[in-house]
């Protein structure tokens, strides 16, 4: 009796004077960037995360939430510290703006909704979840990538060029980019064949067995991502009422972890907008019977 009430009273102390869990964290911490997250914004984040997030990515982060089982794609594994869809070239650190818009619109076509949390709360909750990557996040060293939606986007074409935009997207996604070695292809041999000549002074006789197939890849997440087909499945990341300027962020970033490339760079800037206007166009057939129309000049 003696020693439970010793006990007990040793606990209430402890609870007293250190005032929080034996978990809890007691100091703040240097995130990558340089800014300090003081320790009551970690264990803050921590509560809002065993809230709401726990059930998908995890007790530990890993993903493995008792949620989680059958979602394709999976919950992000927040340990391997790699983000899919931030405001850099893929692979550098995002910044916290590109999780806040994730977090409040979602991700489309997946388990990831979007959320009614307040900014302190996303702040909160996602200065936690780097404490699960520490390597990646933790420490004054650690440098953010690039922003690059830090100016405002400069689209040469605009509405009143859009048609023609359109047409030069299909030329640069098929022949110059080549786009189908992961998604598919949109055109016919014939289209192929000419559009080729015109580019790249080439001819093209036949396809491809896979050239209408979306081909799985390999990931940095632990499981294979599949190239979307723009006439049938959802955008993560783009937004319906920033259509255009999100696919052509995607393009320029990439997708973190997987094979799709960051254009930025490889590509002229007139040609990423116009490949923007492309993929946006076949959004169209999404959801339409137009879409078995458009799909069957393919077999
Ligand atoms: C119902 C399951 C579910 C819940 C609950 C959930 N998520 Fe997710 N989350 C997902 C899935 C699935 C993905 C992966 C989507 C993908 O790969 O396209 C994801 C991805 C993410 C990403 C990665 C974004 C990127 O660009 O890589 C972040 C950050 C994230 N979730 C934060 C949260 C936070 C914070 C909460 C709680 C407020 C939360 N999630 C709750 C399922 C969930
Ligand atoms: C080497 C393979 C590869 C190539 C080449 C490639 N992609 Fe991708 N792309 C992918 C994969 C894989 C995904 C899915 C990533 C994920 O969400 O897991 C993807 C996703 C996308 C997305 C969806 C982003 C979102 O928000 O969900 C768009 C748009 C896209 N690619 C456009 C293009 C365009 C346009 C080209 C050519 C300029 C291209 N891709 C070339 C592999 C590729």
């Amino acid at each position: 009796m003696k020693l439970v009430l010793n006990f007990s009273l040793c606990l209430f102390l402890v609870t007293l004077f250190v005032g929080c869990e034996p978990n809890d964290f007691r100091e703040g911490v240097v995130m990558a960037g340089g800014h300090y997250v003081p320790a009551k914004t970690l264990n803050k984040g921590k509560q809002i995360y065993a809230e709401y997030c726990m059930a998908c990515h995890g007790v530990k982060g890993d993903g493995n939430g008792v949620a989680s089982k059958g979602l394709q794609p999976p919950p992000r594994n927040f340990t391997l510290g790699i983000i899919k869809f931030g405001d850099v070239v893929s692979g550098e650190l995002p910044h916290d703006e590109s999780i806040y818009k994730a977090l409040k619109h979602g991700l489309n076509g997946s388990a990831m909704l979007p959320w009614d949390l307040k900014r302190e709360q996303m702040q909160a909750v996602w200065q936690y979840i780097k404490t699960f990557a520490p390597k990646t996040w933790i420490g004054k060293d650690k440098k953010l990538g690039e922003k690059l939606n830090e100016q405002p986007f400069k689209d040469p074409f605009t509405l009143a060029g859009k048609a023609q935009a359109i047409e030069i997207g299909k030329k640069i996604y098929h022949v110059e980019a080549n786009c189908q070695t992961c998604h598919r292809g949109y055109v016919t041999l014939a289209e192929y064949d000419s559009m080729s000549r015109e580019l790249a002074d080439e001819s093209i006789d036949e396809l491809d067995d896979d050239f209408y197939k979306l081909k799985i890849q390999e990931s940095d997440h632990g499981y294979s991502s599949i190239p979307p087909d723009f006439t049938w499945h959802e955008l993560r990341s783009v937004r319906a009422d920033h259509e255009i300027e999100d696919i052509y962020l995607r393009l320029l970033a990439g997708v973190g972890g997987t094979s799709m490339p960051a254009w930025q760079g490889t590509l002229e800037d007139q040609k990423i907008w116009a490949l923007a206007y492309y993929v946006q166009s076949l959004r169209q057939y999404k959801n339409s019977p137009k879409r078995k129309e458009f799909v069957s000049r393919f077999k």
